[in-house]
């Protein structure tokens, strides 16, 4: 028999494990909750909100899902896997308290600063006087962390007393996020670069490694986003999938920042049983955490996933399962991915712009926020389409990617021109 699978959110990253899971011989239907106008090209969207829990533990039990994957941190925190666990259900994620890995930076220093994990120097404050001091007394740049999901937007890289004063009163005083904390960390250099990995329990198996575009603009400016593009390169110049990265920092990066992770959230009582996404940086001094998630990476998994050669299912069904997770086969290609976004974005935007797509498109296209109306396809959020391209080298990728971008035609959208310039 084969198997139903569910999966959970609507974004780019959920089209791209949809596309993964269609790959596999396991799988017979996919539904996608609430999905996208892309995604419903390849599984069947239910109009289900990704934190209904509720709503998503009747529809799986009505229509006898095999298999339920959740993309959003938003759906992990509010425990959805705790819950369909309680109800027999079978689902690949983490439960509400490994969550914290995520959505506590307090929780995840302080695991990190108990296995020896390296990462910068910090300290936590819930006083604003006492923040403000510390600030005072360090050097600048500072990095002021708010202690929770604050949708991407709780981290300020403050250059100057005033802008770190702003944010402090921000996240102390004016309670812009919510009542909380904040982690005041040491400012690092370096490139950045996000390693994702299969857990279970104590058993880690690593991805290839892929970096991220986090602001708006070409050459790294303008405003922090939730990712413009990203890209990941052939075994040609190592096995980590980026030629900055070597044979051994991947090795340092697994043994000694997932492992040990895993291993203290085992210990800790609150195993992982999902994606551990590693937020790395190579400084001067060696590899250091910037911060975990609890998921897949967007717009890191629409390029990742792509070379995954391995039956997706079996892995996540592993993981649910808290099984031995299988060996991963990785495809030897580069990949790389534009991410085009509304005009505006990550400020505010209009929606409902028309997109075409001409007929000869030849590359992927993961759907990030779009909709399908009686007059066809229009955007429906800030980021609105991936585009992702893959070929023997990353020269080769990013023609082909930068052809289909041209392909696509909006007049409310915009991309970066530069993704992968990096290496290229
Ligand atoms: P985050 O939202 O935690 O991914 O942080 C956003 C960005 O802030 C990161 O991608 C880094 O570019 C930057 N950042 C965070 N922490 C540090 C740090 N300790 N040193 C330098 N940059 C940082
Ligand atoms: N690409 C960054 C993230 O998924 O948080």
């Amino acid at each position: 028999m084969r198997k139903k699978v569910l999966v959970v959110g609507g974004g780019g990253r959920e089209h791209a494990i949809v596309d993964a899971l269609s790959r596999s011989v396991q799988v017979g239907k996919i539904y996608c909750a609430p999905g996208n106008a892309g995604i419903a090209e390849q599984a069947e969207c239910v109009p289900l909100k990704d934190t209904d829990v509720d709503g998503l533990l009747a529809f799986t039990k009505e229509n006898a899902i095999d298999l339920t994957v959740v993309g959003p941190e938003a759906a992990l925190a509010v425990g959805i896997v705790d819950r369909f666990r309680a109800a027999g259900l079978k689902i690949f994620g983490h439960t509400q308290a490994a969550t914290a890995i995520e959505s506590s930076k307090d929780f995840a220093k302080r695991l990190m600063a108990g296995a020896k994990v390296p990462t910068a120097a910090y300290q936590t404050f819930t006083d604003f006087d006492e923040a403000w001091a510390y600030v005072q007394a360090g050097s600048l740049p500072t990095v002021i962390k708010y202690d929770g999901l604050a949708a991407g937007k709780g981290v300020v890289v403050a250059t100057t007393a005033a802008e770190a004063e702003a944010a402090l009163r921000d996240m102390l005083l004016d309670g812009r996020y919510g009542e909380g904390k904040v982690v005041i960390e040491e400012f690092l250099t370096g490139p950045e670069f996000s390693l994702m990995a299969f857990v279970s329990g104590r058993q880690v198996r690593p991805m290839v490694a892929a970096q991220d575009h986090k602001r708006a603009f070409d050459g790294d400016a303008g405003p922090n986003t939730g990712g413009m593009g990203a890209y990941t390169e052939s075994f040609a110049t190592g096995k980590s999938g980026l030629s900055f990265i070597t044979d051994e920092d991947y090795d340092f990066a697994v043994a000694k920042i997932l492992q040990p992770v895993a291993d203290a959230m085992a210990d800790a009582g609150t195993p992982l049983s999902g994606v551990l996404y590693g937020g790395l940086m190579k400084t001067p001094d060696g590899i250091k955490v910037i911060e975990f998630n609890a998921r897949f990476g967007d717009p890191e998994t629409e390029v990742v996933l792509p070379r995954l050669e391995s039956d997706v299912y079996e892995v996540f069904e592993a993981a649910a399962e808290g099984r031995m997770l299988p060996a991963l086969r990785w495809k030897d290609a580069s990949v790389m991915g534009v991410v085009m976004a509304s005009k505006g974005y990550p400020g505010s935007y209009t929606k409902g712009a028309a997109i075409q797509i001409a007929p000869s498109f030849s590359a992927r296209i993961y759907h990030m926020g779009t909709k399908k109306t009686d007059d066809g396809l229009v955007t429906a959020g800030g980021r609105v389409l991936m585009v992702v391209a893959e070929a023997p080298t990353m020269p080769a990728a990013a023609r082909l990617c930068y052809a289909g971008v041209a392909q696509i035609t909006c007049d409310n959208l915009f991309y970066r021109k530069d993704i992968a310039k990096y290496v290229l």
